[in-house]
């Protein structure tokens, strides 16, 4: 196991706490020999033992296991959703339904691992910028593991859901008068001037080694094949790097075979990468004044932008981007067909399929897996607001009955 620079290739020891590359500033990755991970996999638990996280061991960067904090996260629902599939056109759709971890989304995968790194390096506060779910699911392992937690958030455009978690575990707030671009910027600065604080955001070489187990759990829970093609949103973009890992990964212990084609959604107001996939750029532009009703992903300058930019690549996949309409009506959509409630950013999958089937560059015979990443939970004023109003009635028999339709 080491560590080795996305850019320039630079190789480092495990146990170097740098966040990017001290030779070019370019991301940094964990990359393994793969016959000394074959030889540590235990064929007989992966192929028996019911997914989670810790079930893939093998593949995770922990030096000491006596250090793990774990909530239970992973182990999701891979649901096969018939109803939505005929919706629509294609043949096969499964929803990875990611607001089923502990505290309510994937980020839980990478906070287990990326807690248990702050206590191997025996730090004492950990912090963050979030748009909601990074900071609610930190601030619980961090509670967890007995660390403190900073976390610094967009003023009044974090979902109230969100917000509540990281209050009621603990955390000490800082909402700033600026979007997250700023609010990471400053943290990262933060971070690198007192070496007391961990900075666990997504640019942080290992969380993203706990969010590939989302790929690893797709293709365990598909009877080990791998779909044609992974939906995913994009955001500060480490999870479709992660999930595209997990599945190369796989792929390189001959766990598996191929890679699906990694499909990145952002919103129409804050699309940087979308942009770069469709104009063929090699490095994208930052969007100065990002905007969408799906908060989570109201980023206009992804730290992981490069990243993201490689796995659609290497996967033959696509990029596209969705209105704030088309959002909502794939979030009923969602819950209304499956049953399954999830927040904007998670429903941006469900409509960019749509589009994209319906622009003919996603065939109607493929086995898709849509990654629905935040539970319905975590926006309830959205969920309200997006809804049919609620009529108040006099609570007699004869009114309610009027109103019955
Ligand atoms: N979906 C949800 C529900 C998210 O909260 C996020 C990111 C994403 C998708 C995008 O994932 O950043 O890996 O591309 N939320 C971060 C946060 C930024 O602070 O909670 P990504």
């Amino acid at each position: 196991m080491r560590l080795e620079c996305i850019e320039c290739g630079s190789k480092f020891k495990i146990d170097e706490r740098f966040y990017t590359c001290p030779k070019c500033g370019g991301l940094l990755e964990v990359e393994f020999e793969p016959s000394e991970l074959k030889r540590k996999l235990d064929l007989k638990r992966l192929k028996t033992e019911t997914p989670s996280v810790w079930k893939y061991n093998a593949f995770m960067p922990i030096l000491d296991k006596t250090k793990i904090v774990s909530l239970h996260e992973g182990g999701t629902p891979l649901y096969h959703c018939d109803n939505l599939a005929k919706e629509i056109g294609v043949r096969e759709l499964y929803v990875k339904c990611e607001g089923a971890n502990p505290t309510g989304s994937f980020k839980d995968r990478g906070m287990t691992v990326g807690v248990t790194k702050a206590l191997e390096f025996g730090v004492k506060t950990v912090a963050c910028a979030s748009t909601g779910n990074t900071s609610a699911s930190l601030a619980a392992y961090a509670a967890k593991a007995g660390l403190k937690c900073l976390v610094l958030l967009p003023s009044k455009k974090v979902a109230l859901g969100k917000l509540a978690q990281t209050m009621m575990y603990g955390a000490k707030i800082i909402p700033i008068k600026g979007n997250f671009d700023e609010a990471l910027s400053l943290v990262t600065k933060i971070c690198e001037e007192r070496k007391d604080i961990y900075l666990l955001n997504s640019v942080n070489p290992f969380r993203p080694q706990g969010q590939k187990t989302i790929g690893f759990e797709i293709a365990d829970q598909l009877g080990w094949e791998v779909p044609d093609r992974i939906v995913v949103p994009m955001g500060n973009c480490a999870n479709i790097w992660a999930i595209y890992k997990g599945f190369f990964e796989f792929d390189t212990v001959g766990l598996t075979k191929g890679i699906p084609m990694m499909t990145g959604i952002q919103a129409e107001g804050s699309m940087p990468i979308v942009d770069a996939i469709k104009r063929g750029l090699k490095k994208f532009v930052p969007v100065r004044k990002p905007e969408t009703i799906a908060t989570a992903i109201r980023i206009g300058n992804p730290v992981n932008g490069p990243k993201a930019i490689r796995a659609i690549r290497n996967s033959k996949g696509t990029a596209e981007s969705v209105t704030d309409k088309e959002i909502i009506a794939a979030q009923k959509m969602l819950a209304r067909l499956e049953g399954i409630g999830v927040e904007p950013a998670s429903a941006s999958t469900v409509a960019g399929l749509k589009k994209l089937v319906g622009m003919g560059v996603i065939d109607r015979n493929e086995k898709v897996v849509c990654v629905t990443t935040g539970n319905l939970l975590k926006d309830p004023e959205e969920a309200i607001q997006v809804s049919e109003k609620l009529l108040e009635v006099e609570a007699k028999y004869d009114e309610i009955i009027k109103h019955l339709g």
